[in-house]
């Protein structure tokens, strides 16, 4: 009901009328004005004037499932959202909620993470109201050595959406760090339950700094807000996110993983790059030429080999 009023609102611009409003609705005055009262309790400022009725003043900067659902252009992602105020991390939610049948597209939202994580068992900070930190349920039918390329693939959305959305020219630092002006911008983390090497499901985390201010971020991260020089809209930002990762996860569905991988490698920020990386205990240098169709980089090596490397931790060294 709450979604209705606030898209019956908006598209009015002005004044409605109590009495227009319950007939549009079905209902009593009464729960009309319990159901504004609630509206008013999530934030939204809803001004009453006797004989005009009521307006819409302005929309808290939250992720409301119902906010996120106006608009959302997505088929199946987005399509069933779990908004919470506050997670220990949406990993954990989304992972339960998979394990009991959660359909693919589901995604977990928080407002703030108490314990959200990121890649190699970094803590990620998640301010409140600040970023975006949220998690999607994925069922690839694909084998357990290919599922690196959903994660490529969710980078390369997440760049557009926010190439489109904003404005910024943002690449992509091998797997998945989404960066701007050589800072981080955000990053995906992925958690795979799978039998025997087929895929059961995968969790995709992202988590993105959007409104964050300078001195709340460590030298090496940035946010949309510092790149761009205002504030910007999260709710917008989150849905052109789950458009694009839905477009990028059919053309992978239908067009295979060179689709996806070509335009990885268009907004790459490490290829060609000398790179250093730490990955199973050992350092390997060299530059970094490309990623094969399993999503691994390969390094050339100063003798002259190519080692492939399918996790760990990338230093661009010039
Ligand atoms: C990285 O290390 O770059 C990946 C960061 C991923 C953070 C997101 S925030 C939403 C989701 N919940 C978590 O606990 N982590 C991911």
């Amino acid at each position: 009901m709450e979604d209705r009023i606030i898209y019956l609102l908006k598209k009015e611009q002005g004044y409605l009328s109590g009495e227009e409003l319950s007939k549009t609705l079905g209902v009593s005055r009464q729960a009309l004005w319990k159901h504004i009262q609630s509206l008013k309790e999530l934030g939204f400022d809803i001004t009453a004037v006797p004989h005009l009725g009521y307006r819409l003043i302005s929309i808290p900067d939250r992720l409301y499932d119902f906010q996120v659902y106006q608009g959302l252009k997505t088929k199946d992602f987005g399509k069933r959202i779990l908004y919470f105020n506050s997670l220990s991390s949406t990993m954990d939610m989304a992972t339960q909620l998979a394990l009991k049948e959660a359909t693919e597209g589901t995604v977990v939202l928080a407002e703030t993470q108490a314990k959200g994580r990121g890649r190699l068992g970094r803590i990620w900070y998640s301010p409140k109201y600040k970023g975006l930190y949220f998690s999607m349920i994925l069922r690839p039918k694909i084998a357990l050595d290919k599922a690196s390329i959903i994660t490529l693939l969710a980078a390369v959305g997440i760049c557009e959406a926010i190439k489109e959305f904003c404005a910024l020219d943002v690449q992509i630092k091998w797997p998945n760090d989404i960066m701007i002006h050589n800072k981080k911008l955000g990053g995906i983390l992925t958690e795979i339950k799978a039998e025997v090497d087929e895929v059961n499901f995968m969790v995709i985390g992202v988590g993105l700094n959007i409104n964050n201010d300078k001195r709340s971020l460590i030298s090496q991260a940035t946010s949309l807000k510092q790149e761009k020089g205002g504030e910007l809209s999260r709710l917008g930002i989150l849905q052109n996110i789950l458009y694009k990762l839905e477009v990028n996860y059919s053309l992978f569905k239908n067009k295979g993983p060179l689709a996806v991988i070509d335009k990885w490698r268009q907004l790459s920020l490490t290829l060609g790059k000398r790179v250093k990386v730490y990955s199973h205990r050992e350092h390997i240098e060299g530059e970094a030429v490309d990623v094969d169709s399993d999503g691994g980089l390969l390094i050339r090596l100063d003798s002259g080999l190519t080692q492939k490397v399918i996790a760990g931790d990338v230093m661009h060294c010039r």
